[in-house]
């Protein structure tokens, strides 16, 4: 353990104190699948580009389905949607899941980019996944979420990867 002594003083007492977050289920506008995007080999950048470039990662607008949806691929309702949505204009109306608290600073492209962390060290094993993210608690929320990212700021061998307080609440 490297720096983390006293800052994990403060945590555990913070976790004794209680913050048992409330994981909400949500419904995806679509069943979307990602072992069948992730088996035809669309990289996971074609739908979150701004995964590797900016700040935040996006949900895919209906225009990036359509690059490959614009003609009937298959005979399931849940890819007619796609056309019904362009069609109308509306937008599909994704639930984000992973989201954190306006008090946290986190970027993609400073983990993905520069510091080469690959999607699943934070968002598992995405590729295997046949049904759509539902809990709009993720795994980085609350006590225990700050416990994840601490663990690996620890484990890193990278000079920017901090583990002060002002590092990440800023
Ligand atoms: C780079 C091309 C590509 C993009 C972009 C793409 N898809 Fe697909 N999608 C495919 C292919 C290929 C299949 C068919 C897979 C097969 O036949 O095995 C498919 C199949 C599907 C299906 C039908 C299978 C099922 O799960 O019922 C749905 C629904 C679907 N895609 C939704 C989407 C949505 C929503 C988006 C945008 C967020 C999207 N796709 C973007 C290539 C793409
Ligand atoms: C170091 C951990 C980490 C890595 C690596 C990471 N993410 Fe994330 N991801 C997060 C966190 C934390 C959030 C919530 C961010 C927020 O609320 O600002 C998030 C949010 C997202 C979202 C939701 C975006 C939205 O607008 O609702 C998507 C999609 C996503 N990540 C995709 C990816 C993809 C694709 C990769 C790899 C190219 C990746 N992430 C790599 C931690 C990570
Ligand atoms: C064809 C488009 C497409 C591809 C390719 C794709 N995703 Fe997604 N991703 C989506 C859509 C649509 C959603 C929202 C629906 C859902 O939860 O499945 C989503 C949701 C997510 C989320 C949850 C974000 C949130 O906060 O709700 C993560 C994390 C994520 N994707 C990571 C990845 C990773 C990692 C890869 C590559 C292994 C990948 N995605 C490939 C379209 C895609
Ligand atoms: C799997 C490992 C891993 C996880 C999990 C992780 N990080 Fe990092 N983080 C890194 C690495 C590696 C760097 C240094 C990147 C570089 O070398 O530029 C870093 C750097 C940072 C930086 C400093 C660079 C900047 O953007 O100012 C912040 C802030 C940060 N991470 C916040 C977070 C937050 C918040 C979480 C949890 C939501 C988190 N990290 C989870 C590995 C991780
Ligand atoms: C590597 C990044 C990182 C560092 C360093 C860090 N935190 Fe956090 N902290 C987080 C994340 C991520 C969350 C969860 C945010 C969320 O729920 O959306 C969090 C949540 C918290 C919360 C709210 C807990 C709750 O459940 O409501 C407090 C209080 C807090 N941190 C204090 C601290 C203190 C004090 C330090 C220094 C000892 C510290 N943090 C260091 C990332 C970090």
């Amino acid at each position: 353990m490297r720096r983390l002594a006293s800052g994990m003083a403060v945590v555990a007492v913070m976790a004794a104190a209680g913050s048992a977050g409330c994981a909400r289920e949500v419904l995806q506008p679509v069943a979307f699948n990602h072992r069948l995007h992730a088996d035809n080999n669309v990289p996971c950048l074609t739908c979150h580009p701004t995964a590797a470039t900016g700040q935040g990662a996006t949900l895919p607008a209906v225009s990036v389905c359509r690059r490959c949806h614009e003609d009937v691929l298959y005979e399931a309702p849940e890819e007619a949607k796609i056309r019904l949505a362009a069609e109308s204009g509306h937008a599909l109306g994704w639930v984000p899941v992973f989201a954190l608290r306006p008090y946290v600073y986190f970027s993609h492209r400073r983990h993905v980019t520069l510091g080469k962390v690959a999607c699943a060290a934070c968002h598992g094993d995405v590729e295997r996944r046949s049904t759509p993210f539902r809990m709009a608690a993720g795994p980085f929320s609350g006590i225990r979420g700050m416990g994840a990212c601490l663990r690996c700021h620890d484990e890193s061998h990278s000079p920017y990867a901090g583990v002060d307080c002002v590092d990440c609440h800023r």
